[in-house]
C-alpha cells in the first residue's frame, strides 16, 4: 500500500489530527494557513465528479478543482500514459535536446488553436505562460527595431498569475499590495463589471466603449511605445466577467491600428470552458499570442503553453544565428515528458469524447440552473458564460468575508468550489450530467437561503 492509496492517506490524516505539529512545515499557497491548520479541509480521493475527505465524506466538485479537471477526476488514460512515460523516459534536458512527444503535443495543440496561432512554447504553469508571452512580445518588437515598445496594458480585476510580470499585469489589489507594482510601465484599463451588466447570461450589451481606455493610453503614452495588451477573454479568477458585446473586437482594432500585440490569457477560458476550443473562437476575435494551462492535462500534470502567430516565431528564430540559441528563455521542466504524455492523453479525450461540444451543449442548462438562485436575499449578481459562472453575495462588513465563510459552509454541505472576494465561482467538469448541476445548485440554494 503506497502513500497515494486513499486508505493510507486517510490514516495519515488521522495521525495528523493527533499531532499538533504535523501541519507546521507546509506553507500553503494562497491560503489562510492559520485557519486551515485549525480546521483542515482535505481530500484523499477523487473520481469523476466527486472528491472524498479523509473521513469518507463525498463532495461534488463544482469548480473542476481550480478550473482544471474538465474530464473529471482520476482519468485512467492519463494516469497510465504518465506511468508508462516515466518508466520509458522520465526526463530529458529540454535545451538543445528533446523527445518526440513534445513535438507531437505541439502539433495536436495547434489543431485546437485559431488558424495561424500554430507555434507552441511549453511551460509548467499559467504564470510562466504569461511571463513568457511578455518576453516574446519584447523580443519580437526589439528584433524589428521597435525596442522602444516597453509598455504593457492590462485591466483592473484581471488575474495573470503570480510571477513578477503577471503580478504587474494583474489588477487584483491584494496580489499587488504586498509586492508593489511588479514591473514599471504597466497600465490598467477599467474592468467591465458595470451596474447595468448585473444578472446577465452570456455577453453583456453594455461596455464595449470601455475598450477606448486603450486608445486613451495610446494617445497619452504613444501607441508606438506599447508592446502588448493582455486580457482574459472572460475575467475568470475575479468572478466571471464576460466581455461586453464588441469589446474584444474593439481592442483588436486599436491594437492593429498601433502595431500592438494582443495577448489572450486563456488559462481558464481555454480548452472548452467558453463553449468553443478557446475564448478566441467563442468570441470571434483572434489574438497574436495565447496563454494556456490548467485543462490541457486535466490538471493531472503541471503544463502550460503559449500559442504564437507563425510570423512572430519566424521573426524571432530567423533573427538568431544559424547555429545558436534564438530566444534566451525556457525552463528545466519545459515540455517535461510526463506532462506532455498527460497532455497527449487529454487531447485524445477531448477528441474522442467531443468534450468541448458537450460543454457547449450543457451551457444553457447550467446558466438557467444558476440563475434560479436569483431572488435569494443575499444574491446581488449572477453571471454565466459557457460552463463558468459566478454568484455574487452581498458584502458582510468587509469584502470577501462572506465569500470565504460560504465557501466553507458549502464544503461542509457537500460542494467544493472556489470563492474570490464575495463571488462563488462555479465551473463544473465537462462530463457533468444535468443531475450534477441540479445537485450542486440545490446545495447552494439551501446554504445561501439559510443566510
Ligand atoms: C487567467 C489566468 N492566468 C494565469 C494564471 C496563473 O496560472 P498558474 O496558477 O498555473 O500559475 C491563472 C490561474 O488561475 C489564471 O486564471
Amino acid at each position: 500500500m503506497g502513500h497515494a492509496d486513499p486508505l493510507a492517506q486517510t490514516a495519515a490524516a488521522a495521525a495528523m489530527a493527533n499531532d499538533s505539529h504535523a501541519m507546521d512545515n507546509f506553507w500553503m499557497p494562497f491560503s489562510p494557513n492559520k485557519e486551515f491548520k485549525q480546521e483542515p479541509r482535505m481530500f484523499v480521493k477523487g473520481e469523476g465528479m466527486y472528491l472524498w475527505t479523509p473521513d469518507g465524506k463525498k463532495l461534488i466538485d463544482a469548480s473542476s478543482g481550480l478550473f482544471c479537471v474538465a474530464a473529471g477526476h482520476c482519468r485512467k488514460e492519463i494516469a497510465e500514459a504518465v506511468y508508462k512515460q516515466l518508466n520509458t523516459l522520465d526526463y530529458t534536458m529540454p535545451f538543445a535536446r528533446a523527445h518526440p512527444n513534445a513535438f507531437k503535443l505541439a502539433q495536436e495543440v495547434a489543431e485546437f488553436t485559431p488558424e495561424g496561432l500554430d507555434r507552441v512554447f511549453f511551460v509548467c504553469s499559467g504564470s510562466e505562460a504569461v511571463d513568457s508571452a511578455m518576453k516574446m512580445a519584447l523580443a519580437y518588437h526589439r528584433i524589428r527595431g521597435q525596442g522602444h515598445r516597453q509598455i504593457f496594458i492590462s485591466r483592473e480585476r484581471a488575474y495573470h498569475g503570480v510571477n513578477m510580470g503577471g503580478v504587474a499585469l494583474s489588477g487584483m489589489v491584494n496580489n499587488r499590495k504586498v509586492f508593489g507594482v511588479g514591473l514599471p510601465g504597466v497600465y490598467h484599463m477599467r474592468h467591465t463589471a458595470l451596474p447595468q451588466n448585473k444578472f446577465v447570461k452570456g455577453q453583456p450589451e453594455h461596455g464595449a466603449d470601455l475598450a477606448d481606455d486603450l486608445q486613451r493610453y495610446c494617445t497619452m503614452y504613444g501607441g508606438e511605445n506599447i508592446a502588448a495588451v493582455f486580457v482574459e477573454p472572460t475575467a475568470g479568477s475575479f468572478g466571471c466577467l464576460p466581455p461586453p458585446v464588441g469589446y474584444l473586437n474593439k481592442l483588436r482594432a486599436i491594437c492593429d491600428q498601433h502595431g500592438i500585440l494582443l495577448v489572450f490569457d486563456e488559462v481558464i477560458t481555454g480548452w472548452g470552458r467558453m463553449g468553443a476550443n478557446f475564448g478566441a473562437q467563442a468570441f470571434g476575435v483572434t489574438p497574436d499570442l495565447m496563454c494556456m494551462a490548467k485543462a490541457i492535462t486535466n490538471g493531472a500534470q503541471p503544463l502550460g503553453g503559449i500559442a504564437v502567430r507563425t510570423d512572430i516565431y519566424d521573426t524571432i528564430t530567423n533573427a538568431g544565428p544559424a547555429k545558436g540559441i534564438e530566444f534566451f528563455h525556457g525552463y528545466t521542466y519545459s515540455a517535461h515528458p510526463a506532462c506532455t504524455a498527460a497532455g497527449l492523453a487529454m487531447m485524445k479525450i477531448f477528441r474522442e469524447e467531443k468534450l468541448i461540444d458537450r460543454a457547449a451543449a450543457l451551457a444553457p442548462y447550467f446558466a438557467d440552473a444558476l440563475f434560479s438562485l436569483k431572488g435569494l436575499p443575499l444574491v446581488t449578481d449572477i453571471r454565466t458564460i459557457g460552463l463558468m459562472g459566478a454568484v455574487e453575495l452581498a458584502v458582510d462588513g468587509n469584502p470577501g468575508v462572506r465569500g470565504h465563510e460560504f465557501q466553507k459552509r458549502l464544503f461542509d454541505a457537500g460542494v467544493n468550489l472556489k470563492a474570490t472576494g464575495d463571488n462563488l465561482i462555479v465551473a463544473p467538469p465537462f462530463i457533468s450530467e444535468k443531475s450534477h448541476i441540479d445537485e450542486f445548485v440545490g446545495v447552494m440554494r439551501d446554504v445561501i437561503s439559510k443566510g
